[in-house]
Parts: C-alpha cells; structure tokens; sequence
C-alpha cells in the first residue's frame, strides 16, 4: 500500500507556432486564428504539496525575468487552483512551486504550459480524477492556448488557438531557441498586427505546414514556417530582425519569430547542427541559446 502524497510533479513545456495565421478581430476582441501549436523540450516544472492555504512561490533560471512573473494574486496558476477547487467544491489548500525555465512574456506561453500542468497535479494531489474533457474546458477558460498546453504533442489550433486537434507529426525537430529577459506583451503585438494589417481576412491556411511536418524532413518544414506576428513584433523590437539574420547566416534552415515574441526560434538538421548553431549564437551575439526538441509531451504526473 502506498503512503500519503508528499509531493506531486509535472514538466511544463514550451510551445512554438509552427504556423500562425491570424485574422480579422472578433467581436469579443479575439483574433481569428489557423495556427500549428508544437511543444518543445523547454521545461518549466510545476510541483504540488499537500498545505492547509494556497502558496505559490517561484525559482527561476538566470535569463528568466522572475520579477515578471505576476504576484500569487494575478498569477494563471491561482486561477487554474481556483477554477479546479471550484468545479470540485472543494477548497483550494496546496503549495506550489514553479521553476521557470521558460521566459515570462516571451511567445513561448509558458504561463499557459504552467497553468495547464497546474491543473494536473492538483487533479492528482486532491484525488478528482476530472476527466479529461472537463480538464479541456477549464483550460479553454484560463487562455487560448492553454488546451493546447493540457495536450502536448503538435496540435492545429482553430477558434481563437482554443480549439486544438493533433497532427500528424513523425519527426524529431532540432531547434536553438534564443530568449530574452525583457517579453512583449502580447496584446500589444495584436494591436500592432491591427495596424499594421487593417483589412486582415480569413487566417492563411496551414496545409502546406501540415504536408510538410508529414515529410519528417527539417528542410521541407523550413521552407514553410510562417508567422503573421513576426513582422509586428520586428517594428516593436528591431533588434529581432537582426538576431533572426544572425542565426540564419550561422547556419540555421530557417529563424521565426515564436508567437507573439521576443523568443526567437531556429530550426536546424538535426541535434549536432543545433549544438554548433547554438555555440554559433552565442560566440557571435553573446546571447542565451538553448537547443530543444519537439514535439514535447503534456504534462504527465510524477508522485512521491
Ligand atoms: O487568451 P489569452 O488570455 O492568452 O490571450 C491574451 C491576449 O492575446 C488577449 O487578451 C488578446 O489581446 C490577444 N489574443 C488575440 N487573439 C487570439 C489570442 C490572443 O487577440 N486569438
């Protein structure tokens, strides 16, 4: 027989958009999207104790802006807590621990990879057993890709990103992604969009992306990549327009734009191609550049 719970764990990847077309605003003020959502080894680590109140602390790596991340408040792990002890009517009593290896505010939705691995380990530490369906619709109400975060894997995003269906996705992806301790917000790299592309129509389809992660071939992927923030987010900070050149001429098949920004992303051969585009980066730019794979899993339970 096993003993009490002591503590219960659960990585939280990264997402990159693999693809992101974005329409016209909605009338709730979203907008319309056709994205390809891809989870990457880039982990945050969500852990769970038993607590008579509700406690989050946070550590974080050197390069993430732990002062950015909201205050226990604000914070979408309280409302994941509080949405979950809702639906249960039970009180929400645990502490958490978020080790941010994902930057805040970066395009990467690491809040969301958070929030969605929140709602795991809380489901595991407090013994609900929610079925998976009824995880997906808290999820949907905690953000727009926070479903996706809940599946992992690579997943079409429709809707405005919520409504996610997996894809065929049969290669191992090799990527350096290069983050920043100043994020952008996202909504302001929307608004930009906005005036940038007043007239936006339907999302660009991602067909083409979809036939290509199907090739397994990292060169065929390159060739269509595409993000419809990017040009946004070069005027909001140019120096990613340079930093997107910078690992392309280091080797890199190709640099996007992750999301909403900063975090820049490149796509390379395979992982010794990225070790050397990585080392490339950061001899040439003196910058933070990690390599990750994808997809990356959901989040799974750990308990000891
Ligand atoms: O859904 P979430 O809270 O993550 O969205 C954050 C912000 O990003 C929204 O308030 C909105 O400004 C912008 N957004 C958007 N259209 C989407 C998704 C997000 O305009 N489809």
């Amino acid at each position: 027989m096993s003993g009490p719970v002591s503590a219960v764990r659960a990585r939280a990847a990264a997402k990159i958009n693999l693809h992101l077309g974005v329409g016209a605003t909605r009338d709730d003020g979203y907008h319309e999207l056709c994205t390809v959502y891809q989870a990457i080894s880039l982990f945050d680590q969500v852990a769970a104790t038993p607590s008579d109140g509700w406690r989050v602390d946070t550590r974080a790596e050197p390069y993430v802006d732990r002062a950015a991340v909201p205050g226990v408040g604000d914070n979408i792990v309280t409302r994941a807590g509080a949405l979950l002890a809702e639906l249960h009517d039970v009180e929400p009593r645990a502490e958490l621990l978020v080790e941010k290896a994902i930057p805040v505010a970066g395009g990467l939705a690491g809040g969301s990879a958070d929030a969605a691995a929140t709602l795991v380990v809380l489901d595991e530490l407090w013994d609900l057993q929610t079925p998976r369906a009824e995880l997906l619709e808290l999820a949907v109400q905690l953000g727009s890709d926070v479903p996706f975060a809940l599946l992992g894997g690579t997943c079409h995003g429709s809707g405005r990103g919520e409504v996610v269906e997996p894809v065929h996705d049969p290669g191992e992806w090799w990527w350096v992604v290069v983050p920043h301790r100043d994020g952008l917000s996202t909504p302001e790299v929307y608004r930009h969009f906005d005036d940038m592309v007043p007239d936006a129509a339907a999302p660009a389809s991602s067909d083409g992306l979809v036939r290509a992660l199907a090739t397994g071939d990292p060169r065929e992927l390159a060739a269509c990549l595409h993000n419809d923030l990017q040009r946004p987010a070069f005027d909001l900070r140019p120096a990613l327009r340079a930093l997107i050149a910078l690992g392309e001429s280091e080797g890199a098949l190709r640099g996007l734009v992750s999301g909403s920004g900063p975090t820049c992303v490149f796509l390379c051969e395979d992982e010794s191609h990225a070790d050397t585009v990585a080392e490339g980066l950061r001899y040439t730019g003196h910058v933070t550049a990690l390599t990750a794979t994808g997809p990356a899993p959901g989040p799974a339970v750990d308990t000891d």
